[in-house]
């Protein structure tokens, strides 16, 4: 509270919303234009909503696709053997549609589907809360090009995935529930699905799992302010995804926010907010692009116990690949899957678990600021610095999330150090003044009994022992190297042979 950031913040909310409340000024500025009422633009009968097929992934213009038309089916491509992906956007602040459906488009063209895009940019270019009126009507539409389909070439429904961006996300919630016979649509993926004027609402009010056989949403900009986030927050999936815990992105910087206006002007607000809502669309396109480095999330009740390790099981359906190649199993209730990702793509990491006991058995308060670099079997990492927080008091097992951006293969080495230096000096006075060199010190320090690892990606376990048994003491600015158990195992059998 009383951050600096605050007012920027709740102006991007006024600007996502054009809330009356914001006051008259902000909803118009940063756009360079008025969006009173008087403002010339399409009007509601002019106003429709367009079907357009691409034929490949350079076509930019499309083939419109008319209803009770069948010639134009076979005008524009459409082919009956293969699944139908529809794009629809959200809403628009300047009537234009964005350069990421053309990235979309070109990405799902690498998969057999006909592709296609729900303009319903006049509908969406509107009042925010007129453009929300709207979604219910163009959830119709499309629920009518569908039954057109089904009726005019026996295109099954199942056979339908649409894909939602942030108002979007409701129009294809709307075109599932407006499916009054008996067949649903196959699959809804919900991208950032919106906010404002949906949390909290009732599921036939909005997105949710009734809507299609199948239905996915990624969440990435439910940074909560003033009581509204950009991004939904509670699940309205079968399977949830909240990268990075679904509230911001990495990349996405609040922090220079004012720098950004002061370069850019008020447009950078638009940026930001696209930044983190749009990441949901990146990384989908990203799970097409990289079919072979695809992200994996992983089921959890929050971020806090995702972030301590806790949930990296994959154990009865609890984790799921994030994106188009999603599985698509709906058994139970909705899940809420956790994830890390990069700040670009491709966005995957690999996720682990460290379990480290520690006894300690020093006296002195000392800060425990570790560093651990590893080793596998297909490289290694630079100090991974590890916090613990308050101090180690007794004798606890500490259970942290590690992401590493590369692939290290499987992990054959840990090098455990204390950190620490100007405490270090301190208490290696004090033991000096008290032990004669040569002695023993009496003073001890931390033990590590063990690490155990869990690699979230590819479900190992592994524990972790010290490389010299006969040392197990830490030091502070000391190094530990820890070996596979089952090796030093060896290790020590051969030795006592
Ligand atoms: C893609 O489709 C457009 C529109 O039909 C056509 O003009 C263009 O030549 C096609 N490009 C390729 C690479 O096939
Ligand atoms: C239609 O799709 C099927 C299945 O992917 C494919 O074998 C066929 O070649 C396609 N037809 C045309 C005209 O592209
Ligand atoms: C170990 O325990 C002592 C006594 O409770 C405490 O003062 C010290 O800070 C602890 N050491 C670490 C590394 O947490
Ligand atoms: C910690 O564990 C060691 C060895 O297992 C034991 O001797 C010691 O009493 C324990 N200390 C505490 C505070 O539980």
């Amino acid at each position: 509270m009383g951050s600096p950031l605050h007012a920027p913040i709740f102006l991007v909310l006024c600007i996502f919303i054009q809330s009356s409340a914001c006051g008259q000024g902000l909803g118009t500025e940063p756009f360079g234009r008025s969006y009173g009422a008087t403002e010339a633009r399409k009007s509601v009968q002019e106003a429709e909503t367009r079907f357009l097929l691409f034929k490949n992934e350079s076509d930019r213009l499309g083939c419109e696709l008319r209803l009770q038309r069948p010639e134009t089916l076979q005008e524009c491509g459409f082919n009956t053997s293969q699944p139908l992906v529809m794009i629809i956007h959200g809403w628009s602040v300047d009537g234009l549609l964005e350069n990421w459906i053309w990235k979309l488009v070109g990405a799902l063209k690498s998969r057999p589907v006909n592709v296609g895009l729900v303009d319903w940019i006049s509908l969406a270019y509107q009042h925010y809360s007129v453009a929300v009126r709207n979604t219910r009507v163009v959830g119709q539409d499309v629920a009518a090009l569908l039954l057109w389909l089904e009726e005019s070439v026996k295109f099954s429904l199942s056979d339908v995935h649409l894909i939602g961006y942030s108002l979007g996300a409701h129009v294809s919630g709307f075109a599932g529930s407006s499916m009054s016979g008996k067949h649903k649509i196959g699959r809804i993926t919900g991208l950032d699905p919106a906010g404002p004027m949906f949390e909290g609402t009732s599921p036939s009010d909005r997105l949710s799992p009734d809507d299609a056989n199948f239905v996915d949403a990624i969440h990435t900009f439910t940074r909560e302010h003033m009581g509204l986030s950009v991004g939904i927050k509670q699940p309205i999936a079968h399977y949830d995804f909240y990268p990075n815990g679904g509230t911001f992105q990495p990349g996405c910087y609040f922090l220079d926010l004012y720098k950004h206006i002061a370069e850019h002007g008020l447009n950078a607000i638009t940026q930001t907010i696209k930044c983190a809502h749009e990441r949901s669309v990146h990384l989908f396109i990203d799970s097409l692009q990289h079919s072979n480095q695809q992200s994996i999330g992983f089921q959890c009740s929050d971020m806090d116990s995702f972030s301590q390790g806790l949930c990296l099981s994959c154990k009865k359906g609890r984790c799921n690949t994030l994106g188009y190649d999603t599985r698509m199993d709906w058994s139970g209730k909705s899940k809420k899957l956790f994830l890390i990702t990069r700040a670009q793509a491709p966005f995957r990491v690999f996720h682990y678990q460290f379990k480290i006991q520690f006894i300690n058995q020093t006296e002195k308060p000392v800060e425990p600021t570790f560093t651990m670099s590893l080793l596998g079997t297909k490289g290694d990492t630079k100090k991974i610095p590890i916090t613990l927080g308050e101090g180690i008091t007794s004798n606890k097992t500490y259970s942290l999330l590690i992401t590493l951006d590369k692939d290290v293969g499987e992990l054959v080495m840990i090098k455990f150090k204390w950190e620490n230096r100007a405490v270090w000096a301190n208490v290696w006075n004090t033991v000096q003044t008290i032990m004669p060199w040569g002695v023993t010190p009496h003073y001890s320090g931390l033990v590590l009994k063990t690490i155990c690892v869990k690699a979230g990606e590819t479900q190992q376990r592994m524990t972790f022992c010290p490389e010299n048994v006969d040392d197990l003491q830490l030091h502070p600015t000391q190094e530990k190297v820890f070996v596979r158990c089952e090796v030093n195992s060896i290790r020590l059998k051969r030795k006592s042979r």
